[in-house]
């Protein structure tokens, strides 16, 4: 099966970008990064995605007058590029119903927080002043409203008594950076598919005991 070109839509720092670009390099991996785009042309994952050797393109969205001009100009870079799936990783531009519509279920999100739990901004900082014990990252397609969308895979990251919003988003990275070359595996390789608004699976998949937080027994 021929491997599925994908573009990643960054806004800044680029490290789900980085982590997608190595996962890609393994000659089984079913996806290839064709192309990077960011609406600022600042951003710093533009270098490291040129650096990795793959096609980057700054298109400013403050050059633009409107939402749907600047998403007709993403929309035709895209098509150019035979695009099969855009991967958002850290893009922080919203997108019309126009856009949405067009690349339905061939458009994922990395989201840093276990949804439908803290969708939006300040996850960290949300999930410590709430308490809960456990908070991770998400997958999933993209729909219209901000950070919802069939769930293609989670990872649950502990949150410890003496996190700070730093500690807390520096673990959950490095869960980030695991999952999403996972997510978009099973997605590109047509393991996982939307069907009536829900993602469903082609197995087997390896399941893990449950874990507790804070930890059970003499060192907890
Ligand atoms: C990540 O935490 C991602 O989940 C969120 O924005 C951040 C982007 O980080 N949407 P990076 O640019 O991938 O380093």
């Amino acid at each position: 099966m021929s491997k599925k070109r994908i573009a990643i839509l960054i806004s800044g720092r680029g490290s789900n970008m980085q982590a997608l670009i190595e996962a890609a390099r393994a000659p089984d991996y079913p996806a290839e990064i064709a192309l990077v785009i960011s609406n600022r042309p600042q951003a710093p994952g533009l270098e490291l995605a040129r650096a990795a050797g793959v096609q980057a393109v700054a298109i400013d969205h403050r050059q633009y007058t409107t939402r749907p001009a600047f998403e007709a100009r993403l929309h035709q870079t895209l098509v150019d590029a035979r695009i099969d799936l855009i991967c958002n990783a850290g893009f922080m531009r919203l997108l019309t119903g126009g856009f949405v519509d067009r690349w339905l279920d061939r458009h994922l999100n990395i989201h840093p927080s276990l949804l439908p739990a803290f969708p939006g901004l300040d996850t960290h900082q949300r999930a410590i002043d709430e308490g809960v014990r456990f908070t991770g990252c998400t997958v999933h397609f993209l729909r219209l409203e901000m950070d919802t969308g069939p769930i293609v895979a989670q990872a649950a990251v502990e949150v410890r008594t003496d996190d700070t919003a730093d500690t807390l988003a520096a673990r959950v990275l490095e869960a980030e950076h695991q999952l999403y070359p996972h997510a978009l595996r099973l997605v590109a390789s047509g393991k996982a598919r939307v069907e009536n608004h829900a993602v469903v699976y082609d197995g087997p998949f390896n399941h893990q005991p449950t874990q507790y937080s804070p930890g059970r027994g003499p060192t907890a």
